[in-house]
């Protein structure tokens, strides 16, 4: 039997899915959140499905072992390659990422939307779907990114192979009209200062985490799950790679110091 004290329990390929921890966190003060980055098998961008799905099967079982009541799939490459079936699974909430293509495509003046992602996301069904339906509307230009992901794991979201990735990848989205950019992986919100600074003032860049904490908010009100406690919850932090390289960078995108533990491989 869940309770409303119970954790939410988010993960991500790596520290990306911080970006949508943050904005649960501010949305949902008291609730108790628990992480898992698996930067140790990041980025998933570039790994088959099934792999992306025997992961995000096994840290959703390491989740539920602590007791979570509700999960959020903090990565859009494994929301196309694994929600599906984690649905199927697991009967607790699943809450997942989608492209914000609908609010892109209601508010571009010039009705030209760039979409920033990993191929993986760009290929998936639910980023096709979207496509789809906003796509007579609007130009929608897909843009896969490799090489991102990993200079967020490294900490590295001011530097000069970054900026050159992303100088690279904004080109010709820029060059054919885009004024509003879609970061379609939870790792970039982590590059928005780079991006506007490359993309410039006029340029609206938008992601999906408020959305997406506030479908939390939904389902967990829905099932009677909400905290309403009035203390502050907790967070706890696990990774899949040395906690020596990962809680730095942890610390750096929380902006806060925190401990990180070792997600325990036999069980994941
Ligand atoms: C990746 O691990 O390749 C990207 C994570 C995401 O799509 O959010």
């Amino acid at each position: 039997m869940r309770s409303n004290a119970d954790p939410v329990g988010v993960f991500d390929s790596g520290v990306g899915g911080l970006s949508v921890l943050s904005e649960i966190r501010r949305q949902l003060p008291a609730e108790n959140l628990i992480y898992v980055a698996d930067s140790g098998h990041a980025p998933y961008g570039d790994k088959p499905q099934a792999f992306i799905e025997k992961r995000s099967f096994a840290i959703t079982r390491f989740l539920l072992d602590r007791g979570a009541k509700a999960i959020v799939v903090a990565c859009n490459t494994a929301t196309g390659a694994a929600v599906a079936s984690l649905r199927t699974r697991f009967t607790l909430p699943i809450v997942a990422m989608e492209p914000a293509i609908k609010p892109a495509a209601a508010q571009t003046r010039t009705g030209v939307v760039g979409v920033l992602a990993t191929s993986r996301t760009l290929a998936s069904h639910n980023f096709v779907k979207l496509f789809e339906r906003y796509g007579a509307e609007v130009e929608i230009l897909p843009q896969a990114c490799p090489g991102l992901v990993d200079q967020v794991e490294a900490g590295d979201l001011a530097g000069e192979k970054t900026h050159s990735l992303l100088e690279r990848y904004l080109a010709p989205l820029l060059a054919r009209g885009a004024d509003t950019l879609v970061l379609g992986c939870t790792h970039y919100p982590f590059l928005r200062a780079s991006i506007q600074e490359i993309a410039g003032p006029d340029i609206a860049v938008i992601d999906s985490s408020e959305a997406v904490a506030r479908q939390l908010c939904r389902r967990l009100e829905a099932h009677g799950l909400l905290n309403e406690a009035n203390e502050p919850g907790s967070d706890r932090f696990w990774t899949s790679a040395d906690p020596a390289m990962s809680g730095p960078v942890i610390t750096q995108l929380w902006c806060r110091d925190v401990s990180v533990d070792r997600l325990p491989e036999a069980k994941v």
